[in-house]
């Protein structure tokens, strides 16, 4: 019998990885294939919330795979698929939308925002995100969820769905998966426009891609949002400045977190050295993966390859979950 714990999370295919799907998703990820039964899949119809040409879809959805590829994701250890090829999972979704109420699902921050954001395109799809979502984790009966703290609401909604088809039907059906991050608190990778998280549909220059070129980078970094600098001793940093310490923590070494902070408290700080010292120590962290990313890009027949074998794998235990949910449910009785 299988022992292990079965976890899984999902990237929606809208643009390139960067260092915030990084450091809150795939560095999870790599390191629980390890010692977990794993299922990765991008979200596929999740980004249909956004309506993408066919075309934008099908690149990003290559791309996205050639970047969990490239970021160390290995089919030997993990199930890598693409959601649109589990058609269980939208068939989960509409039983679990049954029992999604509406006051329940318009008071999830991340609706409101995007409500919020593009009055135009309040659609179904983006109000039942979170049913969706749960359908994907406990499809597979999922113990753990990796994830980035922007997604902790969504694994609450994930928790209470899974508990209320428990409770509905009087069985443990479902495992009540839990929102992970490797023995610490989820993170909330910054961005570089001041405010905020790092994020593919912030502005211009907030994001940090691993297939961005040195000299981008460089760019990108040395425009990053800054102050005139501290005016007293060991002052509390403004969230801008913060937020590149902050990606300092997580990329640099910690002499050089320790150095600069010495020199912030001390106000003899220079953003632009920081700012250099952090270009460089990005560049050092994301070379490895561009050229990986480079070096999958020409190969299709991987590509297929993967979508292939990992399609079929999630799908045989997808395919007994939905068996079981729907005789639980009560659909084909026999007399
Ligand atoms: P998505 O595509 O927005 O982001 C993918 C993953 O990256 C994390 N993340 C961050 N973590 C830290 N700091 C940041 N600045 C940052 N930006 C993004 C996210 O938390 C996420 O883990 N709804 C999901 C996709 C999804 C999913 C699922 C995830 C669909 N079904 C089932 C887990 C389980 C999303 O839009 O992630």
């Amino acid at each position: 019998m299988n022992q292990k714990e079965i976890v899984l999370s999902g990237i929606r295919p809208t643009g390139n990885l960067h260092l915030g799907n990084y450091f809150g998703a795939v560095k999870n990820f790599v390191k629980m294939q390890e010692t977990n039964e794993c299922f990765f899949f991008i979200a596929d119809y999740h980004s249909l919330t956004t309506h993408p040409k066919p075309k934008d879809l099908q690149g990003n959805v290559r791309q996205v795979l050639i970047e969990y590829l490239a970021a160390g994701l290995d089919i030997e250890k993990s199930t890598l698929y693409l959601q649109s090829d589990l058609p269980e999972t939208a068939e989960l979704y509409l039983f679990l939308n049954m029992n999604a109420y509406l006051g329940e699902l318009e008071r999830v921050t991340t609706f409101k925002e995007k409500a919020r954001k593009q009055p135009n395109n309040v659609n179904a799809g983006l109000l039942t995100y979170p049913t969706l979502m749960a359908a994907d984790i406990i499809i597979h009966k999922a113990h753990k969820v990796p994830v980035g703290k922007d997604q902790e609401q969504n694994l609450e909604m994930t928790r209470t769905f899974a508990r209320r088809f428990n409770h509905m039907y009087g069985l443990e059906y479902f495992p009540i998966p839990t929102a992970y991050n490797f023995g610490e608190q989820l993170v909330k990778i910054p961005g570089l426009d001041g405010s905020g998280k790092m994020g593919k549909s912030e502005g211009e220059g907030n994001a940090i891609f691993l297939n961005d070129e040195p000299k981008v980078l460089k760019k990108k970094i040395m425009r990053a949002v800054t102050d005139s600098g501290p005016t007293q001793m060991n002052q509390e940093k403004p969230e801008a400045i913060q937020n590149l310490f902050t990606l300092m923590e997580v990329l640099s070494s910690p002499d050089t977190v320790e150095y600069f902070d010495d020199q912030y408290n001390k106000c003899t700080i220079r953003y632009g050295d920081l700012k250099k010292q952090l270009a460089e120590d990005v560049i050092q962290f994301t070379e490895p993966f561009r050229q990986k990313i480079k070096e999958l890009s020409s190969n299709d027949a991987i590509i297929q390859k993967v979508m292939d074998i990992g399609a079929e794998k999630a799908r045989v235990s997808a395919q007994r979950t939905i068996k079981e949910v729907r005789e639980i449910i009560g659909f084909r009785k026999i007399h």
